[in-house]
């Protein structure tokens, strides 16, 4: 498998990743620059060095690609909010202000693009499943900034929640987000088999065996001494299983085999991990301008984070891996997988 990118790309060999870059081979070359030539990357840190982030320059088809999707849950989140007519003022203030920050949509375009990987096509059921999907995410963003939890003044380059407006506000918000997003696959999703599979699968993993039972872990494990164990349950269990839970709805909205459906959610989980991962990485070694939340929260809160417990390097390298991983396990998909082979390489390479 390979996969074949201009500016900058991957390819896979034997389960490894190597990096390249290309060029237009020079008028002169015997194809009479009528070609892209590949020139390898020695080293994962020379492709780091390159000035890659997410939305912008990573590769451009990919960029435009993500871009697309997150216009349309942006819109989708719009509308939704705006058919709700009954909404308190203030509520309806800070459910817009919160929603409408620059997240990166990475959840709800990976569950669009699993269902166009199963179905050739994202389909209506997709878009509302991947605008729930956003606004449970959301919501835990508006919780976790709260001082009972991480205390964050910034989120997604603004004020969090709570500091815009007041505690008791952010708290109902978050509550308002979780809710409304069930509320929306009960009612907009063509058939009920298909809206109750996504209501159990989303209530599953963000739920007291999902998301929050990994939240409580997080907190409770502040000024404890991490393991590796622990460290692989808070981040399984906080983030990795809404990536599992977003390429498993997607494939749900696609008609997806069983075969289908695990390896989808098996690529999720990795991804999930590898995110969760950089996201400690990121709290390291990026400003706060750059991720538009405070930087360097997680070691004056004494967090169990990969940097603390297995250090830079090693968690680099994991990181990597589970990217690696995921490429491998989406290997059935064939070329029509290639938007999750590039989703998995821009993920290792985000600086936000
Ligand atoms: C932040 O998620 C919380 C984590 C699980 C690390 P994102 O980095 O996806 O946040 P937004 O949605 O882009 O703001
Ligand atoms: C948050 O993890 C995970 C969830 C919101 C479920 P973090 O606490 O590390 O996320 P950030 O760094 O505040 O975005
Ligand atoms: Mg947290
Ligand atoms: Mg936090
Ligand atoms: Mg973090």
């Amino acid at each position: 498998m390979n996969t074949e990118l201009p500016g900058f790309g991957v390819l896979q060999y034997n389960c490894r990743i190597v990096y390249f870059q290309t060029e237009t081979c020079p008028s002169t070359s015997p194809c009479g620059g009528s070609t892209v030539r590949r020139i390898n990357l020695k080293t994962v840190e020379d492709f780091e060095k390159q000035d890659m982030s997410i939305a912008e320059n990573v590769h451009s088809d990919f960029s435009v690609e993500l871009a697309n999707r997150q216009r349309v849950i942006n819109t989708m989140l719009e509308r939704m909010l705006a058919e709700a007519h009954d909404i308190d003022r203030d509520l309806r203030e800070a459910l817009r202000y919160t929603l409408q920050g620059p997240g990166k949509r990475i959840r709800s375009a990976l569950l669009m693009w699993s269902c166009e990987v199963v179905s050739g096509t994202i389909n209506t059921d997709a878009e509302v499943a991947a605008a729930a999907i956003e606004m449970v995410h959301t919501s835990s963003l508006v919780h976790d900034d709260l001082p009972a939890m991480d205390n964050d003044d910034f989120r997604r380059g603004k004020p969090t929640c709570h500091k815009k407006f007041d505690e008791a506000t952010a708290i109902l918000a978050g509550d308002a987000l979780l809710i409304f997003a069930f509320e929306m696959l009960a009612k907009r999703i063509s058939e009920p088999a298909v809206a109750v599979a996504l209501v159990a699968e989303l209530a599953e993993a963000a739920g007291p065996e999902g998301m929050i039972a990994g939240q409580m872990a997080d907190l409770k494990a502040e000024n404890v001494k991490g393991t590796r164990p622990l460290l692989e349950y808070i981040h399984t269990n906080k983030t990795a299983k809404m990536f599992r839970c977003a390429a498993a709805m997607g494939a749900i909205c696609g008609g997806a085999t069983k075969e289908q459906y695990d390896c989808l959610g098996g690529y999720g989980l990795k991804i999930g991990l590898g995110f969760q991962i950089a996201d400690d990485i990121l709290d390291v070694s990026a400003s706060s301008e750059q991720l538009g939340k405070t930087a360097g929260k997680d070691a004056k809160a004494d967090k169990v984070t990969y940097p603390a417990v297995v250090g830079m390097e090693k968690s680099k390298e994991l990181s990597r891996r589970l990217a690696e991983e995921a490429i491998a396990i989406v290997e059935p998909f064939g070329r029509k997988a290639d938007i999750l082979r590039q989703l998995a390489t821009a993920l290792l390479q985000r600086k936000k």
